[in-house]
């Protein structure tokens, strides 16, 4: 296992890499193309329906705190993101950072972990697509079957529809897929924000009163697993509603915000990455965390917090406001708007496994790029191919629960690494630093380990034995194909280590 941790891939190694010729990605993307592609991921099923989900359960009109605890927390993760970014400008994100600066064991388990995010974060997102689009044609009197559509469907035809569909648009290249990216994004910030410029209008006070409703015992015959972890562990009486109940919300609204760290995984293919991706990451999280903000405190003050739609409170809140023609327009905008969630979440699980292909962690075949299109076509695929048998044939029910902890899990690595990276190599020239160093990113960590904690024990269980088996791959695959192993770049990467630990 210390062998492992040992296998450090340079910074250097990292950034050469990137310009094989077989391997060498178009660099295409502005700093405001990441910001766009930003926004394009994280505003989704998060706000279009957990909103409701968190108000009605855990959080009340204090719903809007819970986003601004877990926005807070995505802001400290985004600094060190964008620190790590802009000084290791190549495909794979906290996998790649988890390299430089952890070793070949946490790097692999770290893009084991974003398996969780971005795989079974598409999927789970494509099968909500499919319940929105079930819900609109059946509001024009088009029923499609339950068997095989929406969100209980055993055969999901739409959700395998649209991941196919958004990996044939990836594999079309950077430059289209930010194209598609943009008119989507244009619609869905519209839709949000005339949310809150016609909803502002139907406020009404008495619906913000208790703003925290009070803790109360959860409801009979929740077992002691469904209870945040963190409870259980230190004995409190679980609650829901208080302000326990508001951090717990705060865990699962986090869904909502995920999504700006995959503009670092998008570093190869930008211009100028070093002033570009602090911008888009910073950027895109900032337009989002306002808007989250304003919209969820719009919908509960239009609509009591106990009547609010589970599955659509944004549309539910204007239709109870008797305004339906809005309610249409909010549905098709968040039909149009997970379409761009899905395939910018194929597109950083794509990035990730080509960097672990390309340093043989993965079979090496996935990581050539299309000698036309410029894009890794291979792992893109096959991505979507599993992608789409996730979405359509699993049931993901209790799975999606592991986005969160999965990302909140990178998040915490990321923020322990950039002070490690700062220690072990302080020579590296930075385009961007966190600020507060090391106070900021201990409480990066702090604050991603508090979120975690307030998930449910059952959500830690699968966790655990989910990374069991990464830990079990490795040792069984790549620990022995993997770069380091390979006579040549055994020889190369060993001389290099020795170079720089002399
Ligand atoms: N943040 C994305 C969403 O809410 C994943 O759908």
């Amino acid at each position: 296992m210390a062998a492992g941790a040992r296998r450090i891939k340079s910074v250097e190694d990292s950034i050469r890499d990137t310009d094989e010729p077989e391997h060498r990605l178009k660099k295409n993307l502005s700093g405001l193309d990441l910001t766009v592609f930003g926004v394009g991921v994280i505003i989704g099923a998060g706000i279009f329906v957990l909103t409701g989900v968190v108000a009605q359960a855990q959080a009340g009109p204090a719903v809007a705190i819970s986003f601004v605890i877990a926005g807070i927390t995505c802001g400290l993760a985004a600094l060190c993101y964008a620190e790590f970014a802009s000084t290791v400008p190549v495909a794979g994100s906290a996998y790649t950072f988890s390299y430089a600066t952890f070793g070949e064991l946490v790097a692999w388990i770290i893009g084991w972990d974003l398996l969780l995010e971005f795989a079974i974060g598409a999927a789970a997102v494509s099968v909500s697509w499919s319940g929105y689009l079930q819900q609109m044609l059946s509001d024009i009197g088009l029923e499609l079957p339950a068997s095989v559509a929406g969100e209980t469907a055993t055969f999901n035809i739409p959700a395998i529809v649209l991941a196919l569909a958004m990996t044939g648009v990836l594999v079309l290249g950077i430059k289209v897929s930010s194209r598609f990216n943009a008119i989507v994004v244009a619609i869905k910030v519209t839709v949000v924000l005339l949310v809150v410029a016609v909803g502002v209008f139907y406020l009404q006070a008495d619906n913000y009163s208790p703003f925290v409703p009070p803790a109360q015992p959860p409801a009979e015959g929740a077992s002691g697993l469904d209870a945040p972890l963190v409870q259980s562990l230190f004995g409190f009486a679980p609650t829901t509603f208080g302000w326990g109940g508001v951090i717990a919300g705060a865990a699962i609204v986090f869904f909502a915000f995920i999504g700006f760290d995959i503009v670092a995984t998008a570093a190869e293919e930008t211009r100028d990455p070093a002033r570009a991706m602090p911008r888009g990451i910073l950027g895109s999280l900032a337009i989002c965390t306002a808007l989250y903000v304003a919209v969820s405190l719009v919908v509960v003050g239009m609509q009591h917090y106990t009547e609010l739609n589970a599955d659509a409170p944004l549309a539910g809140a204007f239709s109870a406001v008797g305004l339906p023609a809005f309610a249409t327009i909010i549905g098709l905008g968040a039909l149009i708007g997970l379409m761009s969630v899905v395939m910018i979440l194929l597109l950083g699980q794509s990035r990730v496994l080509f960097a672990m292909s390309r340093d043989r962690l993965m079979p090496s075949w996935f990581a050539k790029v299309h000698p036309r299109y410029g894009t890794p076509y291979r792992i893109t695929i096959a991505t979507g191919l599993v992608v789409a048998v996730l979405a359509g044939l699993v049931p993901l029910g209790e799975l999606a629960e592991l986005v969160n902890i999965g990302t909140l899990f990178a998040f915490l690595l990321v923020s322990i690494g950039v002070i490690v990276l700062r220690r072990s190599r302080p020579d590296l020239p930075r385009a961007f630093r966190v600020p507060l160093m090391p106070v900021l990113p201990i409480v990066s960590a702090l604050a991603c380990l508090w979120l975690m904690l307030n998930l449910p024990g059952d959500t830690w269980l699968r966790f655990l034995g989910w990374m069991a088996l990464g830990f079990v791959i490795y040792f069984l695959y790549g620990r022995r194909r993997s770069r380091f192993n390979t006579p040549g770049d055994r020889e190369d990467a060993a001389a290099a280590n020795a170079a720089r630990n002399a």
